[in-house]
C-alpha cells in the first residue's frame, strides 16, 4: 500500500516556504515483530514547529534532519499491529510526523482513554492543556483572587491558561489580536477583560483592566504586551515564559524589559518546555479531564484538510489568521 508524508529539505529563512517541503508517496513496510502501522487521522500543527525546523542544536529537542519527515504530534488508529501492548483498532496519540501512516515499536504512542475524539484530545488533553496546566498551576501556584494576565489568549494554549485560571478563581486578562478574538474570550469563555494587542493605549488599556496590579503573567508572544505587563507586576509576582511568537519570524529579536524590576518585585520569572514534564502526564490528564467534564473548559479547532494543507496551513499561527487550535485532519 502506498501513502503520501512530507519531508523537510531546506532549512527555513524568516518566514516558512512551501519550497522547504517535498511531498513524497511511500510504501508501507512489512512490520517486524514489535512494530506498529497507524492509520493518522488527525496532526497537530504548533509553533515550535518553526524552532525544529531551524539548525538549532542547543534547544530543548534537537532539529528535524534535512530529508526526514517533519516532525508532529497527532492522533490515529492502530491498524496493524505485531507489538501484544499494542493491539488492532486502538487509539493512539503521539509523535507521528507529516504523514498518513506511522510504523514505529510503540516507543512514544500513548493510548488514548476510548469516547474521547481526536479533537478532543488535540485540543484539550495533549499539548494546550499539559502546557496550560504545568504552565499555569505547576509553575505559577495560582491562589484564588490573584490576577493572571495572558498573553496569546485565544491561541490553544492561552485560551486553556485563561479558563483553568477562572476555574481556580482568578481574575483573568487576556491579549489577543483581533476584536472577533476578544469577543471569544470575554463571552464565551468568561475571562475578565480581553484586550486586542493591536488597539491604541495598550498600556493604558492593560493598567485600567489591572486595577490591582497583577500576580501572574503567562507569557505566549513576547512583543509589546510583554513590557506593558512587567511594569505592572506586584510584588512576589511569576511571571511562566511559555512562548515568545512574536520573535519567531523575525531576524531581530525585541529587546526585553530592565530586570531592575524584578529586584523591586522581587519577581520569579521561569521558562519551561514539555518534554521535561511527561512524568506529571498522568495527573495532568486527570486534572484537565476533571475540569472539562464540569464544563470549564471549552475550545475551538480550526481544521484544515489533507497532509499537503499543512504546508501553507502552518503559517496562519504566525499571522493570526487561526481561530482555535490548529489541526489537519487526514
Ligand atoms: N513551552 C512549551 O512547552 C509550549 C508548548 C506549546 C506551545 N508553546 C508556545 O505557546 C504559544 C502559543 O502556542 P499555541 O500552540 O497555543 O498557538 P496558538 O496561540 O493557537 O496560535 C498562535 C497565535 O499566536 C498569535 N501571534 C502570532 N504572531 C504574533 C505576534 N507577533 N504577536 C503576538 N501574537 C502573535 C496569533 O494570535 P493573535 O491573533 O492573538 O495574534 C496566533 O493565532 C507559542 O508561543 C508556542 O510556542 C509552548
Amino acid at each position: 500500500m502506498k501513502y503520501q508524508a512530507i519531508k523537510l529539505i531546506k532549512r527555513p529563512g524568516v518566514h516558512i516556504t512551501p519550497d522547504i517541503f517535498e511531498a513524497v508517496t511511500l510504501d508501507t513496510p512489512a512490520l517486524e515483530d514489535g512494530q506498529v502501522l497507524v492509520k493518522q487521522t488527525h496532526m497537530s500543527l504548533d509553533p515550535a514547529m518553526k524552532g525544529w525546523m531551524s539548525p538549532d542544536k542547543d534547544s530543548y529537542i534537537p532539529p528535524v534532519e534535512l530529508g526526514d519527515i517533519m516532525r508532529s504530534s497527532g492522533v490515529g488508529e492502530i491498524v496493524e499491529s505485531r507489538n501484544d501492548n499494542y493491539p488492532v483498532g486502538a487509539t493512539v496519540g503521539g509523535l507521528m510526523g507529516w504523514t498518513e501512516y506511522y510504523v514505529g515499536d510503540g516507543k512514544g504512542l500513548r493510548i488514548l482513554p476510548p469516547g474521547i475524539s481526536a479533537e478532543e484530545v488535540l485540543c484539550v488533553l495533549a499539548l494546550p492543556g499539559l502546557t496550560a496546566y504545568q504552565g499555569l498551576v505547576e509553575i505559577g501556584r495560582p491562589r484564588s483572587g490573584e490576577t493572571l494576565v495572558v498573553s496569546g489568549a485565544a491561541g490553544s494554549v492561552g485560551s486553556i491558561v485563561g479558563q483553568i485560571g477562572k476555574a481556580e478563581g482568578l481574575r483573568v486578562i487576556g491579549t489577543a489580536g483581533s476584536d472577533d478574538k476578544c469577543r471569544w474570550l470575554e463571552d464565551e469563555l468568561g475571562f475578565d477583560k480581553a484586550i486586542n494587542y493591536k488597539s491604541d493605549n495598550l498600556a493604558k488599556q492593560i493598567a485600567e483592566a489591572t486595577p490591582d496590579g497583577i500576580d501572574i503573567y503567562f507569557e505566549n508572544t513576547g512583543g509589546p504586551v510583554q513590557h506593558a505587563v512587567f511594569w505592572r507586576m506586584n510584588a512576589h509576582g511569576r511571571i511562566i515564559v511559555c512562548g515568545m511568537i512574536a520573535d519567531y519570524n523575525t531576524d531581530k529579536p525585541s529587546p526585553g524589559p530592565n530586570w531592575l524590576n524584578i529586584i523591586r518585585k522581587r519577581l520569579t520569572i521561569q521558562g519551561f518546555t514539555m518534554p521535561d514534564h511527561w512524568d506529571n502526564v498522568p495527573k495532568m490528564t486527570e486534572a484537565l479531564i476533571g475540569y472539562y467534564k464540569a464544563g470549564q473548559l471549552k475550545y475551538r479547532a480550526h481544521t484544515l484538510h489533507g497532509l499537503e494543507s499543512a504546508i501553507d496551513g502552518i503559517n496562519l499561527l504566525f499571522t493570526g489568521g487561526n481561530t482555535g487550535k490548529l489541526m489537519v485532519e487526514l
